[in-house]
């Protein structure tokens, strides 16, 4: 993990609320803007967040953020625990380094491993593939997001078959263009 892609070495762990600010200054720096700053902050207020990390340099930077809300589903998926992330933010001087990449493989194993069923995404087509989003299988999802930046991800096999699922995306989705 010491190799020069994944340099600087970077700790996944759990966000305390005295990271709030540093969250908040990430995510920001991360997108150019504070929205997605605000949803995470309402996300996290109102309960929805199913599971949040940052990423820590050793000399306890925080330089990436993810976090995933609950979704919750309707029809024949009605049983699944399904998840949505939103939103996954690196501060630009530390991308391109695999710590996107670390931050979503951890927090899927920690999601997989808590026995979630099915992680939604909406985002880049040409990132989320690389971890087994697919926006085949989120065509199976049916509620306000469509198209190929809408991708769905199945940790079980109930995940896969239990489909399709009318999906409800936590209240502060609503103000979020
Ligand atoms: C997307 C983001 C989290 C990736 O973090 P990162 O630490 O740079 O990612 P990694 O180092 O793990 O992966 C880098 C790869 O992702 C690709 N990538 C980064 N952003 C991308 C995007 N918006 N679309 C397509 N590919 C992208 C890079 O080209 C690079 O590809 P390569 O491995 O073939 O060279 C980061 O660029 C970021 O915070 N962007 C702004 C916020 C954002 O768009 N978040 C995603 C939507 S929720």
């Amino acid at each position: 993990m010491n190799d020069a892609k994944n340099f600087p070495t970077v700790t996944i762990r759990p966000v305390n609320p005295a990271d709030e600010p540093a969250v908040h200054a990430v995510i920001a720096a991360a997108f150019g803007q504070e929205t997605e700053a605000g949803l995470v902050h309402d996300l996290r207020h109102c309960g929805a967040l199913v599971l949040e990390r940052v990423a820590e340099t050793p000399d306890r930077r925080i330089v990436g953020h993810i976090a995933f809300s609950r979704v919750t589903g309707a029809g024949a998926g009605h049983r699944l625990h399904v998840s949505c992330l939103a939103s996954l933010s690196v501060h630009p001087d530390f991308q391109r380094l695999g710590i996107g990449s670390q931050l979503v493989e951890s927090s899927l194993a920690d999601l997989r491993k808590a026995g979630e069923d099915l992680v939604l995404v909406l985002g880049p087509p040409a990132y989320y593939p690389r971890f087994g989003f697919d926006p085949v299988l989120a065509q199976k999802v049916h509620g306000p997001y469509a198209g190929n930046a809408f991708m769905a991800m199945a940790l079980t096999e109930a995940g896969d078959n239990d489909l399709p699922v009318e999906v409800t995306f936590a209240t502060p989705f609503e103000d979020f263009e």
